[in-house]
């Protein structure tokens, strides 16, 4: 036992992050829920938070529980981040935030609403002409790559690169095993990437990267924090709606029964997307630093220590929703924290929902079913998602 095991907690010694844990861990999640509001993991040295009532409560306090050098398990991608929105606290955080986020709202979105839904069924009926075809890559991808980069007013060279150091970027969040190692080398070119954008000034005027650019200018950050601000949006804006959209196909593929519920009454198609994420959870967990002597659920943590916030097992919590491990879309999880929760929430869900939306729509007016096979899961230290998966349909 190590001398830092503390004294009266519940101790899990799984890892995980090995493959096997990666590729199945509810069970994980549902022995550390049995263990307590509060697991030790001595491999990792950080409390678990396996509990939805602990890490919306821990999500809510971000003045003790900051994303500053603690949201990575590791300390080099820690000191990476340093200065980015994502890991920034208080009033540096939501001045930062401000800079750029009010571009994603609702209402700054809505008239980019109809442009999507355009090219969301643009890409749907041309996808659909084929006897099968992948929906991470030739559907999920096309789409994100169709919508994103133009929105955020990028330069079409390097664009081809954005997924894979997306996913890398995720990687990096883990503790600092095989993948996260290859993965800061690759994280580094998304740096050396954003660098550029920031140095040649290549965003266009009206995309949202460009409101970094503005920043720059009046003198509101330096060089070094206007690169960590794109950074902030070139990294979760891909993947992870890759990851939402092909789950929920995935989902409606293994329960026909829900697809017919969407077909049936299109406007259940918010209510669903929330169901999938709060079902297959796509950014599984973060970490959180512990700014003073504190205790959750009467669990002293002392200043300095780490914890886990598990958003994918809170959203499968029995203490909080009814028949958890049932793919129910009529149960409307609107407080599933698949999105985070507090000071830190997604800033880019109004866009996320906007786009798998459009495509779900698109596909509740051509498909009766979805059949998969063959898929390959994709094995990433945060992100819960598929590298292929090859999917046939039948049309109405
Ligand atoms: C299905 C798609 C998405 C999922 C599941 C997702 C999930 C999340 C989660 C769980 C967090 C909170 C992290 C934490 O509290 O530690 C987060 C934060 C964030 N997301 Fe997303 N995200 C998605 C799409 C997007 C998109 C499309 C963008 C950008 C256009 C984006 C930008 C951000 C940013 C900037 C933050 C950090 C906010 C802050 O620290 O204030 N996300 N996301």
């Amino acid at each position: 036992m190590s001398t830092r095991t503390p004294v009266g907690v519940p101790t899990y010694s799984e890892d995980l992050y090995s493959d096997a844990a990666i590729l199945d861990p509810y069970p994980h999640y549902r022995a550390l829920r049995a263990l307590g509001p509060v697991v030790w993991l001595p491999g990792l040295e950080v409390y678990a938070l396996p509990r939805y009532g602990e890490v919306r409560a821990v999500l809510a306090d971000d003045a003790t529980f900051r994303t500053g050098d603690g949201v990575s398990l590791n300390e080099r991608y820690n000191t990476l981040l340093r200065g980015s929105t994502f890991a920034s606290d208080g009033e540096r955080h939501v001045f930062l935030r401000g800079l750029v986020a009010h571009e994603l709202t609702p209402k700054a979105l809505r008239p980019r609403r109809a442009a999507i839904e355009t090219a969301a069924e643009a890409l749907v009926e041309r996808v659909l002409k084929a006897e099968s075809f992948d929906t991470v890559g030739d559907l999920a991808r096309s789409l994100v790559l169709a919508v994103v980069p133009d929105f955020l007013g990028i330069p079409v060279e390097g664009r081809e690169h954005l997924i894979d150091w997306a996913a890398a970027n995720f990687n990096c969040h883990g503790p600092l095993n095989d993948r996260a190692r290859t993965a800061l080398e690759t994280a580094g070119n998304m740096a050396a990437y954003a660098t550029r954008l920031v140095d040649e000034r290549s965003p266009r005027p009206g995309g949202i990267a460009h409101c970094v650019l503005d920043a720059l200018d009046d003198g509101k950050v330096d060089r070094d924090q206007a690169i960590s601000l794109m950074l902030d949006y070139l990294a979760p804006s891909l993947d992870t709606t890759v990851t939402g959209l092909s789950t929920a196909i995935w989902l409606f593929a293994r329960h026909p029964e829900q697809w017919d519920l969407v077909r049936a009454d299109p406007a259940r198609i918010p209510m669903a997307f929330n169901e999938a994420i709060r079902y297959e959870t796509p950014v599984r967990q973060f970490g959180r630093r512990v700014a003073h002597d504190t205790e959750i659920a009467g669990v002293p943590i002392a200043a300095g220590a780490q914890v886990l916030v598990m958003f994918a097992s809170a959203n499968r919590d029995e203490r909080k929703w009814d028949r958890p491990d049932t793919f129910d879309i009529t149960r409307n999880p609107v407080d599933h924290l698949g999105f985070g929760y507090g000071a830190h929430g997604c800033a880019g869900q109004g866009l996320a929902r906007i786009e798998t939306h459009s495509v779900l729509a698109a596909l509740a007016r051509h498909v009766t079913r979805f059949e998969v096979g063959g898929e390959r899961r994709a094995v990433n230290n945060v992100m819960r998602g598929f590298d292929t998966l090859p999917t046939r349909v039948r049309l109405s």
